[in-house]
């Protein structure tokens, strides 16, 4: 059985690897326009393309971008400016599209442009910061492709839109990850109308990369920025060591990030020459072995996971003084905190006046300074041993809307 099974899976494999082989002819008579070549995977692939003798469209946000690309690449390939975000300056880059390709149609628009900030949690921005975002990542991908899919039909080509992981598990606020969100949404529609006319609608999800989008010094500027436009009673309820360690965590970002943009473009490529692309591509080992399967599983789950790898970043919670609504937080083994959140007042550093058990929280956590077990009065102990600490983690996991139940279960287990 296991191995029939190897081997239909050995069949499937080779199958998949020789349709994906399978290039498209003429290359160098197909036109593809871009959108955000001044820099990042735009600007790669437009190079790339170019080298591979494909006729380069590049739309550029500034002439400055645009003179150095051409300075980078043959005489074949044309730059113009574009702001995604301007219907005029959309409706004008599409006719000189029109101009450019003629008959023949436009091979492919790869859906590129994109911006990342303003980013923070959700109630430190306004409506405009959200709208900024998605102007540029989703307004500006349905504008343009509307203005020139009349050319990509005539062709029966592609579309290429650039969405990302955070398309597939929204991990931050802000409108960025909902900016991607609709792109996916978008590009699964388009997908199917389109296929009746032979046009191919393909989605590129990739992981983090290094690139303006994800450069520390934007995003903690941006962050910065929501901080300081944020309301005083935010400014209370989070606290500046909240920021701190936002801040801290935004930093940490620089190091996980891949730096071979070439992964990305690499996909781009093959959407735009192979006879059979696949519908999405996830670049990255980040996307490929944490955001994709986590976006396969339950909401819980995924919930607890974010709330294991940001924990800074999702509890309101000065560490050296517990959390801010009042509660009790213990140390569950090594470096995690499980907790019970009240509904009571905080009376002093680590002391809560508990009221009546409002919401259970169960959180791991790498903060090292969190050293309040000493004051948790709640079950009238003050010291617990870690496997029951443990126990207390699971009872808040297991019943996560049921704080009385799990309470009861707590008070049952040994002392
Ligand atoms: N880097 C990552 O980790 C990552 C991951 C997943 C998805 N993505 C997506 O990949 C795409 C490309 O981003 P990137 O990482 O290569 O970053 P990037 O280097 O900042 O590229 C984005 C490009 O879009 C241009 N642009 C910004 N606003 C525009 C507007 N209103 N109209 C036209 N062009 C505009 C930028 O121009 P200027 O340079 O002149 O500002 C820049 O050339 C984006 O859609 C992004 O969301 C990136």
């Amino acid at each position: 059985m296991w191995l029939h099974l190897a081997v239909l899976v050995g069949l499937f494999c080779l199958l998949r690897w020789y349709r994906e082989r399978q290039v498209v002819s003429h290359l160098r008579d197909k036109f593809v326009f871009i959108t955000g070549c001044d820099s990042g995977f735009g600007n790669l692939l437009a190079r790339q393309l170019d080298l591979r003798g494909l006729r380069v469209l590049a739309g550029c946000l500034t002439e400055q971008g645009a003179k150095q690309l051409r300075s980078q690449t043959s005489d074949r390939l044309q730059t113009v400016i574009l702001d995604v975000t301007k219907p005029e300056s959309v409706a004008a880059a599409a006719e000189w599209v029109k101009e450019r390709v003629g008959d023949r149609g436009l091979w492919g628009l790869v859906n590129n442009a994109g911006i990342s900030t303003p980013t923070a949690l959700n109630e430190w921005l306004t409506k405009q910061d959200f709208m900024k975002i998605l102007e540029v990542n989703l307004l500006g991908v349905i504008d343009v492709t509307l203005n020139v899919l009349p050319l990509v039909r005539k062709a029966r080509g592609r579309v290429v839109n650039v969405s990302s992981v955070m398309g597939r598990v929204a991990l931050f606020g802000g409108g960025y990850c909902m900016s991607k969100y609709g792109v996916e949404a978008f590009s699964d529609s388009l997908r199917r109308e389109l296929s009746y006319f032979g046009v191919k609608v393909v989605m590129i999800e990739p992981g983090y990369f290094k690139t303006t989008v994800t450069s520390p010094k934007a995003l903690s500027q941006s962050l910065q920025a929501s901080w300081n436009q944020a309301s005083p009673e935010i400014k209370e309820l989070y606290g500046e060591k909240f920021l701190a360690h936002f801040l801290n965590s935004v930093d940490l970002l620089e190091t996980t990030c891949c730096q071979d943009l070439s992964l990305v473009t690499n996909c781009m490529e093959h959407a735009l020459t192979a006879c059979h692309p696949r519908t999405r591509y996830s670049p990255g080992w980040d996307a490929k072995l944490i955001y994709l399967p986590m976006s396969y599983l339950p909401s819980f789950l995924v919930d607890l996971m974010c709330t294991g790898i940001a924990p800074s970043l999702l509890r309101p919670c000065n560490p050296r003084l517990g959390c801010i609504v009042g509660g009790v937080a213990y140390r569950v083994g090594r470096g995690c905190v499980g907790g019970v959140k009240y509904s009571g007042e905080q009376s002093s550093p680590g002391r809560v006046s508990p009221g009546r058990p409002s919401h259970l929280i169960a959180i791991s956590s790498p903060v090292s300074s969190w050293d309040i077990t000493e004051d948790s009065g709640i079950l009238g102990r003050n010291k617990l041993c870690s496997e029951k600490l443990r126990s207390v983690a699971l009872l808040c996991v297991l019943f996560p809307h049921q704080p009385l139940k799990a309470l009861s279960l707590m008070a049952l287990l040994p002392p």
